[in-house]
């Protein structure tokens, strides 16, 4: 089978196509490296001994993209390409809604007319928005009381997939909504490195161990939790590159709709002392400031439809993200 990565380059993508090279498969990469790095391939090439075949070429470029559908002759395409930073979703709509959607729309055009029928696509939790309840199964209600433009792009773009399989009965879209991803590859050459600013907990907590960032400003002490900051599910990011290769190799027709997580919550402060545990005892600069807006206490994936007709579950820990973050970080910093 020959796979295209849209967004492959990047953070769950780059660990995803390890995890697909290792097993055989032949992929390409599809990537615009607004928020990744050429080098990646070489430390693919380092981990698996192959070094993809990759694209600069951006989804809202249609003649450049249906170049590499011409040439590519793919039976599948995992669409990882996305703007994901949610604040300046909120400050610039128009942006997202043009590379998330827009891109998606040409993207699934030049699937359409190369004949491709396969797609896997990274949505997110956040399109179960506020069920007022902590555990979310797929069957739930989507698309209300979502509170940022980046979120309403994973939203809609569900519901096309869901449209396009309705009047396309080859159409096969498995649509894998992530929790949140932390953690590196064990080889420590690839992880999580955003050319800006990053907004989410982990890559913080990166900046803020190697002093690039002053201090983790933890938002919020007084949620309804046993320590009252908020409660997430992290998977590591390994554990669910190997949710995509289980999504592969279960493809059916019409839309297929998995949670991938862990199905247990941690807390800011608990992933602030898994950190510091992980470095040796070494203290990680935080101070309590207001909760964050349209951010909920605690929320985590009921992971069992995946378990069950995927055969996947996750086997690495948040002790295993924290080590290999750390390992990687090595890396990292003696690149920069
Ligand atoms: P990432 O930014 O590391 O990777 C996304 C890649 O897409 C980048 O390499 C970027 O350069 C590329 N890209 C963006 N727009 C493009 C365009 N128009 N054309 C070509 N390439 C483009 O992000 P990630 O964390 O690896 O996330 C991958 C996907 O998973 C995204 O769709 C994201 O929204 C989704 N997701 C991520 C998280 C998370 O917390 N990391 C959670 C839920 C869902
Ligand atoms: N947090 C802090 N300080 C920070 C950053 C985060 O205390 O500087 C806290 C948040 O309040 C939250 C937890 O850490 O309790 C996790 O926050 P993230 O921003 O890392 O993740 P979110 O769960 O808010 O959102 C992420 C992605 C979304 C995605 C969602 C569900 O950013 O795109 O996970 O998958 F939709």
């Amino acid at each position: 089978m020959k796979i295209l990565l849209t967004g492959g380059t990047g953070y769950i993508g780059s660990h995803t196509a390890v995890e697909l090279i290792e097993r055989g498969y032949e992929i390409e990469i599809l990537d615009n490296l607004f928020n990744s790095k050429i080098t990646v391939l070489d430390d693919i090439e380092k981990i698996t001994g192959v070094k993809p075949k990759f694209h600069k070429v951006d989804l809202l470029d249609v003649l450049a993209m249906e170049k590499v559908f011409e040439e590519g002759k793919f039976d599948l395409v995992i669409h990882f390409a996305g703007l994901k930073a949610v604040g300046e979703s909120v400050e610039k709509p128009l942006k997202y809604y043009e590379n998330n959607v827009g891109g998606t729309i040409n993207l699934l055009k030049c699937m359409k007319k190369y004949g491709v029928n396969k797609i896997v696509f990274s949505s997110s939790a956040t399109v179960y928005g506020d069920q007022g309840v902590a555990e979310l199964t797929e069957d739930m209600q989507t698309g209300v009381g979502i509170t940022n433009p980046y979120g309403e792009t994973k939203h809609v773009i569900e519901e096309i997939l869901k449209d396009v399989a309705e009047a396309d009965q080859k159409f096969e879209a498995t649509i894998l909504r992530y929790f949140n991803p932390v953690g590196a590859h064990k080889s420590g050459l690839i992880g999580e490195d955003p050319n800006d600013i990053p907004n989410n907990l982990m890559p913080i907590i990166m900046k803020v161990s190697t002093g690039e960032i002053k201090e983790l400003s933890v938002y919020g002490d007084d949620y309804d939790t046993p320590d009252g900051t908020g409660m997430r599910d992290y998977i590591h990011v390994v554990d669910l590159a190997r949710g995509h290769v289980a999504a592969i190799e279960k493809m059916k027709p019409g839309v297929s709709i998995y949670n991938l997580g862990t199905g247990k919550a941690t807390s800011v402060l608990e992933m602030v002392a898994a950190f510091e545990k992980a470095s040796g005892g070494k203290k990680l600069t935080y101070k309590i400031v207001g909760r964050r807006a349209g951010d909920l206490p605690k929320i985590f994936a009921n992971p069992t439809k995946a378990k069950k007709e995927l055969e996947w579950e996750t086997e690495l820990t948040i002790e295993d993200a924290m080590d290999d973050t750390i390992n990687y970080l090595k890396h990292y910093t003696e690149k920069k």
